[in-house]
């Protein structure tokens, strides 16, 4: 997700800085995707004025997150995060989301949930447009300010934002990740013919 969000947003003229825990993949993928640079998790949660997307496995990312509680302070957060296991399990369904563990994990960061419905191949088509129709995006969070950040970033990808409530409502996308999944991987389904068109949103008898 790291690579595929971050190739599009540099080569949307994002100065992108790559953070990882092995320096040599993180140079790797820095002088992939175009970054202006490298290093440890914490040197990219300062780098930057606009926002810092965390790509890490479920399991280890409120740890992961909780390290690097100072530098995120204030900080706009991007979780893409999808607490899926075997199965097609909501590895959540017990207890908070993976955005509110995140959240938690760092108080003072503005975390917004996002991007975690697609596939990184999706991210990385210039546009993600299906049909004549842009990809919609929808967003969970509690801060306008990163939501504004997180719109701006989702139009620079060619795709549309969606409000889609605030922080609370992220069990809801990701529990929608699961269902997505387990219909798309699981069953070899048409995951996206499960909505009707927007006129039958109330019954089409309007
Ligand atoms: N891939 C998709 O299509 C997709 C779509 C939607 C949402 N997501 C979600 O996005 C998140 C990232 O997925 P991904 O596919 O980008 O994963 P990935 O390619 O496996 O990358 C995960 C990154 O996490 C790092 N990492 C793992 N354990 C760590 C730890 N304990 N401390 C620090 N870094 C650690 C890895 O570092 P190393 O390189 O050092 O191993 C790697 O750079 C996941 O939560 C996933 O559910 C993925």
């Amino acid at each position: 997700m790291a690579d595929a969000l971050g190739s599009r947003w540099a080569r949307a003229g994002h100065e992108v800085f790559v953070g990882g825990r092995n320096s040599g993949r993180a140079a790797a993928l820095a002088q992939r995707i175009g970054a202006v640079g490298f290093g440890e998790l914490g040197a990219a949660a300062e780098h930057g004025t606009d926002a810092v997307l965390l790509a890490l496995p479920h399991p280890v990312a409120a740890e992961a997150i909780a390290a690097l509680e100072v530098p995120l302070r204030g900080r706009v957060l991007i979780d893409c995060t999808n607490p899926v296991g075997p199965g097609f399990a909501l590895l959540t369904a017990d207890g908070p989301s993976a955005a509110r563990r995140i959240a938690s994990a760092a108080p003072a960061a503005h975390v917004v949930k996002a991007f975690n419905l697609c596939h990184e191949d999706v991210w990385r088509l210039t546009p993600p447009v299906f049909a004549g129709r842009p990809l919609a995006v929808p967003l969970c969070g509690d801060d306008e300010h990163a939501l504004s950040v997180v719109r701006q970033l989702v139009r620079d990808l060619g795709c549309e934002p969606l409000n889609a409530g605030n922080l609370d409502r992220a069990a809801l996308l990701e529990a929608t990740a699961a269902l997505l999944i387990g219909l798309w991987v699981g069953e070899g389904a048409d995951a996206q013919a499960i909505a009707p068109p927007r006129e039958f949103a109330g019954g089409g008898r309007a």
